[in-house]
């Protein structure tokens, strides 16, 4: 059976056996930014009135402020959270945010989750997998 996944380079052989100790390997991707880029930087003059967006973890550190930046676009924003009280404070006043209960180490609270956001009949546009579990 075919895979769906058809590469869009093929993997460099030499390159696999090499150490990517601080990134070494990695090579710009010309999106005209870099590390010392500002959110407002990358957002500016993007309309996201009337998109829908998830952010894990949107509730703290880089999370949060890609919640506050897309939000501030015009997208509403859900934030699914494990510790709703923590995650109501650190949203507080932030217009077009919801919150919602998941704890991506919990299949069944993932798949709550996902059946409520579909029951709501909304379009995803932005899915923002930035929750880590280390
Ligand atoms: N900061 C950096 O320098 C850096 C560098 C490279 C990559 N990253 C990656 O970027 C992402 C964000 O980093 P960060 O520094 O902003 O992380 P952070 O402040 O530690 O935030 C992580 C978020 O993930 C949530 N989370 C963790 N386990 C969860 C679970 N089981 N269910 C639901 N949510 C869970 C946390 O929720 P709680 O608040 O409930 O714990 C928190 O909101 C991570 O994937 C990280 O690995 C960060």
């Amino acid at each position: 059976m075919l895979s769906p996944f058809v590469p869009t380079k093929q993997l460099n052989v030499k390159e696999m056996g090499k150490n990517n100790y601080q990134g070494a390997l990695q090579k710009p991707v010309g999106s005209g930014f870099n590390a010392a880029s500002s959110t407002s930087e990358v957002i500016k003059g993007i309309d996201l009135t009337g998109k829908f967006a998830i952010a894990t973890g949107g509730n703290t550190g880089i999370g949060l402020e890609t919640t506050k930046t897309l939000a501030a676009a015009g997208a509403t924003v859900v934030v699914p959270a494990r510790d709703i009280e923590k995650a109501k404070r650190n949203l507080e006043g932030i217009a077009h945010v919801e919150l919602a209960a998941m704890d991506l180490m919990d299949l069944n609270s993932i798949d709550a989750f996902a059946e409520n956001f579909l029951a709501s009949g909304r379009p995803l546009h932005l899915l923002i997998n930035n929750a880590s579990m280390l």
